[in-house]
């Protein structure tokens, strides 16, 4: 059955909701039969599959471009598509046009936007033009270039006043869940008990109502440093990187074709 955004806010304390990222058909096919709830195609695509050093460099092209992909897998999971860098600091009508491109012609059913509560008023009119919008709170990767390195948020007791503060306004202001990232994980906790949508956390600890690990990590296929709270389910590099062998060897020893 197809997942939707009321189905997400009814499973809020009835059980975790399961979230990974996809950038193709093939991973969001076997994402949606293997019962996940959403699929993002979150512009982690530029770092995990493009070869970028950050999400930074990520474009609205290529999220349209590989929210198409996932999108022909026609899954059951619900598809939400990031909003990339930049693109939410525009005005209210190029970014509502960014947001109509990528529900209307790229196939997405809601969209991240990473920000807190500055951006609660832009989140409040997208809601109102009926754009479910999933706001991001915590580590904004996209901010990296501002903080210079990833790291935890909500440690000092000032700065977790003020992400429950974002994830109160963007709740008001209309979000239909919350991404929680690398928040320290009793204010997390707090977050997930004091809003009514629910928190999907990475890096966030247990308490949050589902979690997110990017797909390319999840499967072991992260060819670069693996962030210390995400785990490897699968080792599809190690088979994928055996079954090239073993076709080059059977190529090399002309015993394929047959
Ligand atoms: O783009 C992404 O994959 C994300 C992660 C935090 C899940 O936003």
């Amino acid at each position: 059955m197809k997942t939707t955004t009321l189905t997400l806010r009814k499973l809020k304390g009835q059980r975790p909701i399961v979230v990974t990222t996809a950038y193709d058909v093939i991973t969001a096919r076997l994402a949606s039969e293997s019962g996940v709830d959403v699929i993002l195609v979150g512009d982690s695509v530029g770092d995990n599959l493009l070869g970028f050093d950050s999400t930074v460099p990520v474009t609205l092209d290529m999220i349209a471009h590989h929210t198409g992909a996932v999108s022909r897998a026609r899954p059951d999971s619900l598809i939400a598509a990031d909003v990339p860098f930049g693109e939410a600091h525009f005005d209210f009508e190029r970014v509502l046009a960014g947001c109509q491109r990528l529900l209307q012609q790229a196939g997405a059913e809601a969209v991240k936007i990473e920000g807190g509560a500055r951006l609660a008023p832009l989140v409040a009119r997208l809601t109102a033009a009926g754009v479910p919008v999933w706001g991001h709170i915590g580590l904004e990767p996209q901010q990296v270039r501002v903080l210079g390195r990833y790291r935890k948020f909500g440690v000092d007791p000032v700065e977790a006043e003020r992400i429950l503060a974002d994830g109160l306004a963007l709740e008001k202001a209309g979000c239909f869940a919350l991404l929680l990232e690398m928040v320290e994980p009793n204010l997390a906790r707090t977050i997930t008990e004091t809003v009514k949508i629910p928190t999907i956390g990475i890096g966030s600890g247990i308490d949050c109502d589902g979690q997110v690990l990017v797909s390319t990590d999840l499967l072991g296929l992260n060819s670069g440093v693996m962030p210390n709270f995400a785990h490897a389910f699968a080792a599809v590099g190690e088979e994928t990187r055996k079954g090239f062998a073993a076709y080059a060897t059977a190529v090399r020893e002309r015993k394929f074709p047959k």
